[in-house]
């Protein structure tokens, strides 16, 4: 629990400790979603790992095990499968206080090759199926007392590039859901936040890791000047889903080495 009148009493390695909770990443079989979940069990959370590709979740559920991080696979279709997902791991591990949304799929062809069809299959699997994902772990969250939702937008969304409508959208609208379940779960003493990542170099963004015009781009734009490690993500989330955070609830947390703010 993260009571005000306890917080005083933390030590200063205690803030930002999960020990006690149990989180749930999707999407955390490589990226992203993996560091995300090799932070939260570093801080102490025993962490449930989830992706479609039942090799994948198991390769990375072993390395973090022997690391000595509380971890487990759960194999399955978080888009598609959300209720058996959610309920799996509250009967394996006996509650879930803390949901990492953070699939999410792009296709960066244009409006002239982006159909409406391809339109509405990346709304569904990057917001439709968030909310679907939220809904599902509602009841858990709420019984956790302390309940941490956090989604993974995207600095598309407020700012934007040519030729990706979709992505675009979907997760502006992903940050405007965030914001509206902030609103409406703080009653159950939740909170909702997101991580908006900038350029970050995961498999997802393999074909334009060392290509020249990126790299430009790249050197010229973030004022940091370079890729963001995928090891740089998990501070983010552990702070949003510790009592270090108790009183944030509806930010997005931009982690993208300055990007969005520079022109
Ligand atoms: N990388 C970036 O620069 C960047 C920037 C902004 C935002 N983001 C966002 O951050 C998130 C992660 O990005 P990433 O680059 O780490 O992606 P990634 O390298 O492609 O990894 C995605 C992970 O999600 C899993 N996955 C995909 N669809 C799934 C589904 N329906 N159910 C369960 N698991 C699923 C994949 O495994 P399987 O294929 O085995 O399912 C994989 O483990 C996404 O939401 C993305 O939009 C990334």
């Amino acid at each position: 629990m993260c009571k005000a009148d306890k917080l005083q009493t933390l030590t200063s390695n205690r803030w930002f400790d999960l020990s006690g909770k149990v989180a749930l990443v999707t999407g955390s079989g490589r990226g992203l979603g993996y560091e995300i979940a090799r932070a939260l069990a570093s801080a102490g959370a025993i962490v449930a790992l989830n992706g479609r590709d039942p090799v994948n979740v198991d390769r990375a559920t072993d390395r973090l095990s022997r690391e000595g991080l509380k971890v487990a696979g759960f194999a399955g279709d978080a888009e598609i499968d959300a209720d058996k997902l959610i309920a799996d791991v509250v009967s394996r591990l006996g509650r879930m206080d803390i949901l990492v949304s953070g699939v999410g799929q792009r296709d960066r062809r244009g409006t002239e090759n982006i159909s409406n069809d391809d339109f509405g299959r990346l709304l569904k699997v990057n917001l439709v199926s968030a909310y679907g994902l939220a809904r599902s772990a509602l009841a858990p969250l709420k019984a956790s007392g302390a309940g941490r939702l956090i989604f993974i937008t995207s600095i598309a969304g407020p700012i934007a590039r040519s030729g990706d409508p979709a992505y675009t959208a979907a997760k502006g609208g992903l940050a405007a859901l965030m914001r509206s379940l902030a609103v409406e779960f703080g009653k159950y003493g939740m909170t909702v936040n997101a991580i908006a990542p900038g350029w970050f170099a995961t498999e997802s963004n393999r074909q334009y890791i060392g290509r020249r015009d990126i790299e430009t781009f790249i050197g010229a734009r973030v004022p940091l000047g370079r890729w963001g490690s995928p090891k740089e993500i998990g501070g983010a989330a552990v702070f949003l889903a510790s009592c270090g955070s108790s009183y944030v609830n509806g930010l997005t947390l931009t982690v993208d080495g300055g990007l969005s703010v520079s022109f």
